[in-house]
């Protein structure tokens, strides 16, 4: 059997090394890279660190609005699609890589697989619901990552085409951990375990208007620790259009952190301020509160166990909710327990949802 992988994205390529690990030896797996993310530290070195190979095919797409950029990754899938041939096409998560993967091989008749299904938001404002609603519809095969995203697609009528897999971040997470604390990944400079927060901020919600950038950025900047703030590409540039400093008061803005890195940045922080989905889930599973900076959240498992909280129109309230004490601890593992890849290739393999 071929299987063929899309990504394109900085949390797709996290998602991919377990899966690539597991299909060795029980498939042959080709992978084709839009190029949505082309940086270095937002791609090659997730490719590097997390031994997955080589992408076969790159479609070097870069940047753009949303249509032009999914319509451009559409036509040179088709391509792709066209010389591979691939028994199945498996897309990743919500981003415009996964849409476009999806709209190119459900066209010709290729049977498409979608992992992390059946999340939502809720929000249609998000790019990324329209993208994770869109895929699911145009799926053969729908790969769960918890319960609650079973229940979701069951709602939208997919339940015949959904298997409930487990989160394959989860794998890569705990390998990392263990890794990382096998060799004593040193802390980024002047750091103390305990003695500062970690942050990311992205989202078009929280970056593209400056009123809300700034504001989201002086409260940042007032918290009673220091925070490390890893500063995506977009952060950048729009902080700098608008004449927002992200480094005053509390802030250390750094580049986006390599995987092995950032999880020993979050598992020695005192917590996680976030409008990511990936780090609000790393944060639960390593044991540090979050605090996410959105009305509403994907993974609703981390706010019912009290280890996430959301924070959005009043963000004077920001920096109570990440000074709060961490909750009780739990041995609760919504996400499963580190073997999803293996059920994603067994489905594979299978063929189909309900075999
Ligand atoms: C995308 C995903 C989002 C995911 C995020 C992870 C969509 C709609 N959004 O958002 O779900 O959480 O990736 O990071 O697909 N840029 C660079 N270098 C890069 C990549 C981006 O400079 O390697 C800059 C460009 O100015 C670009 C901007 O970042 O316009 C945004 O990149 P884009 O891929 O459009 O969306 P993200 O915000 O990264």
């Amino acid at each position: 059997m071929r299987i063929l992988s899309v990504v394109g994205a900085r949390p797709q390529f996290v998602k991919l090394a377990p899966i690539a690990t597991a299909l060795q030896g029980k498939a042959e797996h080709l992978i084709a890279h839009t190029g949505q993310h082309y940086d270095e530290l937002m791609s090659d070195v997730f490719f590097q660190d997390l031994g997955i190979p080589a992408p076969d095919f790159n479609l070097a797409v870069g940047s753009g609005p949303h249509g032009r950029q999914t319509g451009t990754m559409l036509a040179g899938l088709e391509e792709v699609l066209e010389q591979a041939r691939p028994d199945w096409v498996l897309v990743y998560g919500d981003t415009n890589s996964t849409l476009a993967a999806a709209v190119a091989a459900v066209k010709m008749h290729i049977p498409v697989a979608h992992l992390e299904a059946g999340l939502r938001s809720f929000n249609r404002r998000m790019p990324e619901e329209h993208n994770r609603v869109l895929t699911d519809h145009a799926a053969d095969l729908l790969l769960a990552p918890t319960e609650v995203a079973m229940a979701h697609l069951a709602t939208e009528g997919l339940a015949d085409r959904s298997v409930l897999v487990g989160d394959v971040m989860t794998d890569v997470l705990y390998l990392t951990r263990d890794a990382v604390n096998a060799k004593q990944e040193p802390l980024p400079a002047g750091l103390v375990t305990g003695g500062y927060y970690v942050s990311t901020i992205h989202r078009p919600d929280n970056t593209d208007a400056a009123g809300r950038l700034a504001a989201i950025v002086s409260q940042l900047s007032e918290l009673d620790k220091p925070v490390l703030l890893l500063a995506h590409p977009r952060l950048r540039t729009l902080a700098g259009e608008h004449g927002i400093s992200l480094d005053h008061g509390s802030l250390r803005s750094i580049a986006p952190l390599a995987y092995p890195q950032l999880i020993n940045a979050v598992q020695n922080s005192a917590g996680v301020v976030t409008d990511s989905g990936g780090l609000q889930k790393e944060a639960f599973l390593l044991r540090v509160p979050c605090t996410t900076v959105r009305p509403e959240t994907e993974w609703v498992e981390t706010v019912e166990l009290g280890w996430n909280t959301l924070i959005s129109a009043d963000l004077s309230q920001l920096g109570a909710a990440v000074s709060r004490p961490a909750p009780a601890a739990t041995d609760a593992n919504p996400y499963g327990s580190g073997e999803a890849a293996h059920q994603v290739v067994a489905a594979l393999l299978n063929g189909s949802a309900s075999s």
